[in-house]
């Protein structure tokens, strides 16, 4: 549904996007993952017609989006970062006034309105100004643009950006309601919603692609050590000293010194259990081993190693186990 080869965008001498390419297969939520001035919007304008590309293609629906932009228009519905609203109009005769410019059909138009408004939690402020709503309210408005046409694709930058941890969850709902009949890509920085919502999630940083995956092939592949959280009751300083002579542990680091009470985080190789041999060590010192669970990386860990190294570029000298 959504096919992108080698685009590339300069701003001026600036590269915000070099040689990306995916695609989005149709039904598909993708989430699109990446650091400040990743190069997300960029993406999202050009796939949305907003903007053309310096170099490369994208085509949506089997359409161009350069050549064929009015087709790509018809069948998208976009969701841009900052969301350019009519505000003297009031709520429902814009989302009205966005139908028609669309092509929804006169006929239809009022029950798609009201409908669209309804999902979108907006129905109880149709009649207010637009300029004269709260930022989350506003947001709401913006998806709802995006969806009046009953778009196939929809792009969205930042869907949950400004709203009240409630309306996260019902618009983040909404979102994946839309999965199998309309395809998705929506970008983010909040890393449990792409496990929550998104079938695969495409890491970008500094305008290239680091990772294609689903949210859990990732977290299995790129965690390459076992870490495991202990609560020991002893001397904090031999406590550490004893873990990190364990065989097979790679990394001790404490976490935290309550009323004499440590807790450590230690990783070690994925292949190696050492929980056995670091339950028999603290107790065989007559230390007290209050806790001993293993824990697993977090997407945001993942995350945080995917853009790190890409920016150390040479893996030597780096930190994190092999
Ligand atoms: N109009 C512009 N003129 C010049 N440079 C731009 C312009 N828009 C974006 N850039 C640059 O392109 C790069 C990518 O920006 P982009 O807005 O696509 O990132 P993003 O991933 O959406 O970031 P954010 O998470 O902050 O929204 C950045 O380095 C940015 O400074
Ligand atoms: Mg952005």
């Amino acid at each position: 549904m959504i096919q992108v080869e080698h685009l590339t965008k300069h701003y001026g001498p600036v590269a915000a996007i070099q040689d990306v390419s995916f695609s989005v297969e149709k039904g598909e939520i993708v989430g699109f993952l990446g650091p400040n001035g990743a190069g997300k919007t960029t993406t999202m304008r050009i796939l949305a017609c907003f903007m053309p590309a310096s170099a490369g293609t994208a085509r949506v629906a089997g359409y161009d989006v350069f050549s064929q932009s009015l087709e790509v228009r018809r069948r998208t519905g976009y969701l841009p970062e900052h969301v350019p609203l009519y505000s003297e109009m009031p709520v429902a005769a814009y989302l009205d006034f966005v139908a028609e410019v669309k092509g929804v059909p006169r006929a239809g138009r009022k029950r798609r309105v009201a409908e669209v408004m309804e999902r979108c939690l907006i129905a109880d402020v149709g009649h207010r100004l637009v300029g004269r709503l709260s930022k989350g309210y506003r947001q709401r408005v913006g998806l709802a643009q995006a969806l009046v046409n009953d778009p196939e694709v929809l792009v969205l930058d930042e869907p949950t950006i400004g709203l009240d941890p409630k309306q996260i969850i019902e618009i983040r709902s909404l979102i994946k309601s839309l999965a199998g009949q309309r395809t998705v890509i929506l970008s983010t920085h909040i890393l449990p919603e792409v496990s929550m919502i998104c079938s695969r999630v495409i890491i970008i940083n500094q305008g290239q692609i680091v990772a294609v995956d689903s949210p859990e092939t990732l977290t299995a592949r790129l965690s390459q050590s076992e870490r495991i959280q202990v609560q020991v009751d002893g001397p904090p300083g031999a406590v550490l000293a004893e873990l990190r002579r364990l065989p097979g542990v790679l990394a001790v680091d404490q976490k935290a010194l309550v009323n004499g009470i440590g807790t450590f985080l230690v990783e070690s190789a994925r292949d190696r259990d050492v929980r056995r041999d670091l339950s028999r060590a603290v107790v065989g010192r007559g230390w007290g081993l209050l806790e001993l669970r293993g824990i697993g990386m977090t997407l945001e860990d993942i995350f945080i190693r995917l853009v790190t190294e890409e920016q150390a570029t040479t893996p030597a000298g780096d930190e994190t186990p092999a």
